[in-house]
C-alpha cells in the first residue's frame, strides 16, 4: 500500500492524481456539506468585484475559482493553478459546462508558478497551503503575486496549539475525527492511505499564530488567523 509523505511534491502530485474522482464527494461526505461554507468563508474576506484579477492557488477541482469567476464578471477573470493534471481536468470539465465564466487553468508548482509579480488583485488557497514542501515559501510566492494592498485567504484544516489546553483538547478531537470517520470511510472507497495523510500533514502543518509570525516575514501587512467549525480548520486573512 502507497503511503504519501507530506512536503513531498512527487508523493503529494501522486496522491491527488489517485483521489480526484472522488474528492468532491468525499469532502461533501466527510464534511457534511460544511467545506461549502467554509470556502464561503474565504470568499467573503476576499470580497470578489467585477473587473478584478484573480487567483486560486490549490484549485483542485475548481470550487473556488467557479464561485469568484461568477463575481468578476465583467472583464475580470480568475486562474486556477494546481500542480495535478487530474483535478484540474475535472475543473475544466465543470467551466465548460458554465462556458460564460472568465476561467483559465494553469498546471504548475504554486511556489514556482512564473506568473508576474504584483499581478493579482486577490487569491485563495483551500486547502493547500498545508500540501506544500515549504509553507513559508507558499506565503511568500503569494504575496509576490498580489498587487499591494490586495487580499489574501488561505483556509486549511487548523492545526490547534499544543501549548494550551484548549489546543491539546482540540488536537485530540481531530485526531478522533480522521481516525475514527475520515479514515474508515475514506477506506471504503480503497483510499485509506491518502486519508490518512490528513494526520500526517497536520503534524508539519504551523499553528494560526505561527502562519501569522510567517505571513508578517513573507511581507503581508495584515495577518489574521481565524479558527473555523469550533477550531478543526482554520482561515488566514492577509492583506498584501
Ligand atoms: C486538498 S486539495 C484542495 C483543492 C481545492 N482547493 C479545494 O479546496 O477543494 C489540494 C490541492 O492542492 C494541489 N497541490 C498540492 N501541492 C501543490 C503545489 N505545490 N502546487 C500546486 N498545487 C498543489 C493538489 O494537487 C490538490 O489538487
Amino acid at each position: 500500500m502507497a503511503t504519501f509523505r507530506p512536503g513531498d511534491p512527487a508523493a503529494v502530485t501522486d496522491l491527488f492524481e489517485q483521489i480526484a474522482p472522488r474528492y468532491d464527494q468525499l469532502n461533501d461526505l466527510l464534511s457534511l456539506g460544511l467545506h461549502r461554507l467554509w470556502k464561503r468563508q474565504a470568499l467573503l474576506w476576499i470580497g470578489p468585484r467585477p473587473g478584478q484579477q484573480l487567483l486560486d492557488l490549490c484549485c483542485g477541482t475548481g470550487d473556488l475559482a467557479l464561485l469568484l469567476a461568477e463575481r468578476v464578471r465583467p472583464a475580470g477573470s480568475v486562474l486556477g493553478v494546481d500542480a495535478a493534471a487530474a483535478p484540474l481536468a475535472l475543473a475544466r470539465q465543470r467551466a465548460e459546462r458554465r462556458s460564460w465564466l472568465p476561467l483559465r487553468w494553469l498546471q504548475a508548482d504554486v511556489l514556482a508558478t512564473g506568473l508576474p509579480a504584483a499581478s493579482a488583485d486577490g487569491a485563495v488557497m483551500a486547502y493547500g497551503l498545508r500540501n506544500l514542501a515549504d509553507p513559508a515559501a507558499g506565503l511568500a510566492e503569494l504575496h509576490r503575486l498580489l498587487r499591494p494592498g490586495a487580499r489574501a485567504a488561505v483556509l486549511d484544516f487548523n492545526r490547534p496549539d499544543p501549548a494550551s489546553a484548549a489546543g491539546r483538547r482540540s488536537a485530540a478531537l481531530q485526531r478522533q475525527l480522521l481516525r475514527r470517520v475520515v479514515v474508515p470511510v475514506a477506506s471504503r472507497a480503497g483510499l485509506r492511505e491518502h486519508y490518512a495523510y490528513l494526520e500526517q500533514s497536520l503534524e508539519r502543518f504551523p499553528t494560526g499564530s505561527v502562519q501569522e509570525s510567517l505571513a508578517r516575514g513573507a511581507g503581508f501587512s495584515q495577518a489574521r488567523h481565524r479558527p473555523l467549525a469550533g477550531g478543526l480548520m482554520g482561515l488566514l486573512q492577509l492583506v498584501a
